[in-house]
């Protein structure tokens, strides 16, 4: 028998459990703060978000479904992102539960908010870092025979960013000190980034 499980998504996977989100993770979590035309502030995570091009700063997020994140950001077009740590681990799962679009996401989980600098959006005061974002474009996706997706992506520049110094050592943001939470396969499945999950590898070019 052939050793390696091979299968197209479009037929099934053929396994208990769809095993591409557990391969493709540990991923980082968008806490996405947002507000809507109305003035109402709401927050909830997001892990099909990733960091996108650094010069300038660009960071997207997909959201599955028309989610009031999305409806939000293209309301208003600013958002902010709140790194998640194991300190905010359960806040940030209650903000995950769907909430009416005229709830405060914020009072929900008993998060303190605070407001943004450059945007007009609230972000989370005590997280250790927050990233003020502009949209640039809010993109739905679709698969290779163009057949639109109900998901969407949204794609901002970071124009502000807030960093608790005391994350700053020697100048440097410490990652392994922040404990910071990443999103894993199944359903209750987190990671939680220590200084033992550090190594170091120059690039050949270095
Ligand atoms: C860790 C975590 C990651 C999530 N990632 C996503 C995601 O990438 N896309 C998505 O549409 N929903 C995701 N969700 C679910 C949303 O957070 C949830 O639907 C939420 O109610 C959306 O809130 P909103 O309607 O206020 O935007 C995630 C939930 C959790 C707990």
């Amino acid at each position: 028998m052939d050793n390696r499980h091979f299968y197209e998504p479009r037929g099934g996977h053929g396994l208990p459990r769809d095993p591409l989100r557990a391969i493709l993770g540990p991923r980082p979590i968008g806490w996405i703060s947002s507000r809507s035309a109305s003035g109402i502030a709401n927050l909830a995570p997001y892990s099909f978000f990733s960091m996108l091009c650094d010069k300038p700063p660009i960071i997207g997020f997909s959201s599955i479904g028309e989610k009031d994140t999305l409806a939000n950001i293209r309301e208003t077009g600013v958002f902010a992102y709140n790194l998640v740590t194991r300190r905010h681990a359960d806040a940030m799962n209650r903000s995950s539960s769907p909430a009416a679009p005229a709830v405060n996401e914020f009072e929900e989980a008993s998060i303190k908010p605070a407001p943004c600098t450059i945007v007009d959006c609230p972000r989370v005061a005590d997280a250790p870092v927050n990233l003020e974002c502009r949209l640039v474009d809010i993109h739905q996706l679709s698969d290779a025979t163009g057949t639109p997706a109900d998901a969407w992506l949204t794609i901002g520049e970071i124009v502000g960013v807030h960093i608790d110094r005391a994350f700053l050592h020697n100048g440097m943001f410490d990652t392994a000190a922040a404990g910071i939470v990443l999103r894993a396969g199944y359903a209750a499945d987190y990671f939680e980034v220590g200084p033992e999950a550090a190594f170091s590898m120059r690039r050949p070019t270095d």
